[in-house]
């Protein structure tokens, strides 16, 4: 008997370093999974390689951040159990040079996405089904560079609330915020940059634990607060992120 035994899982971002690792390992405890991402080339790999393990996987495509795609999306899905909102961009520019259309980018995806997706299936949710969010701990800790996105994961955080109060007692809802990880989305943004190496050992020094974190490290808190182990959590935030906000 594992913790997800029948359930059936949605994770958007599924493409991702995080998604992928969370449809291995809700598959590994006998989930249904269902990954969905705007990345169809990487969904094609990873539902091979999950086929080849014998695992239940479907992938759909999936643009978060459109009411159309959401809707078709949600209408191929019948119960679900688990809803993992992974999907995400990092964006990072001081205030004064950042773009409208990079902010309204940055909120379209991390917040109306996770919004988007959590009401097209509000009704798909079974009774005891739980809701994890991917924010971040830049959603509480001021980083120069960071107003578009430490804005949205903010508001996720903030929505995180309100939709665990609204689905309450029915669905529990959490956030995880993971602070700087040693993953392909903190590399991609900064590849090419001079202080490349610089600026992630400055993160690296910024938390207690003198070191990034790693998508692995982030996937266990997420079956956690999707699992009935967390039966009394609901519409809290888990900073994971080696202790640079606690200081
Ligand atoms: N990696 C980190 O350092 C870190 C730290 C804190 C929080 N997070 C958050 O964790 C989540 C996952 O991050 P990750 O490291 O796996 O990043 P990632 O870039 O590897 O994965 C993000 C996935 O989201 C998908 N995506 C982007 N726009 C989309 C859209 N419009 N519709 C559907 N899918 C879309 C991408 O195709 C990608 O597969 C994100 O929300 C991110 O903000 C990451």
């Amino acid at each position: 008997m594992t913790r997800f035994d029948g359930k059936v899982a949605v994770v958007t971002g599924a493409a991702g370093d995080i998604g992928s690792r969370l449809c291995r390992a809700l598959a590994a405890e006998n989930a249904e999974v269902i990954g969905a991402d705007v990345d169809e080339a990487a969904g094609a790999r990873l539902t091979a390689e999950m086929h080849a393990a014998g695992t239940s996987f479907t992938f759909r495509h999936l643009d978060v951040a459109d009411p159309r795609s959401v809707a078709a999306f949600a209408r191929t899905v019948g119960r679900v159990d688990v809803l993992v909102n992974a999907a995400g961009v990092l964006s990072y520019a001081p205030l004064s040079e950042t773009a409208v259309e990079e902010w309204d980018r940055v909120l379209d995806i991390n917040v109306r996405g996770a919004f988007l997706v959590t009401k097209e299936l509000t009704s798909a949710l079974a009774d005891g089904a739980t809701v994890v969010n991917l924010s971040s701990s830049a959603a509480v800790r001021a980083g120069a560079g960071w107003s578009a996105y430490s804005a949205s994961k903010a508001a996720l955080v903030a929505l995180t609330k309100v939709t665990a109060a609204e689905l309450a007692p029915r669905c529990r809802v959490n956030a995880v915020c993971p602070g700087a990880l040693d993953t392909r989305m903190p590399h991609r943004l900064l590849d090419g940059h001079p202080a490349k190496e610089t600026i992630l050992h400055g993160m690296a020094e910024a938390s207690m634990l003198k070191r990034l974190g790693e998508a692995d490290e982030v996937v266990p808190i997420c079956l956690f607060l999707a699992s009935e182990e967390a039966g009394l959590i609901t519409g809290a935030s888990i900073i994971a992120d080696g202790g640079t906000t606690a200081w």
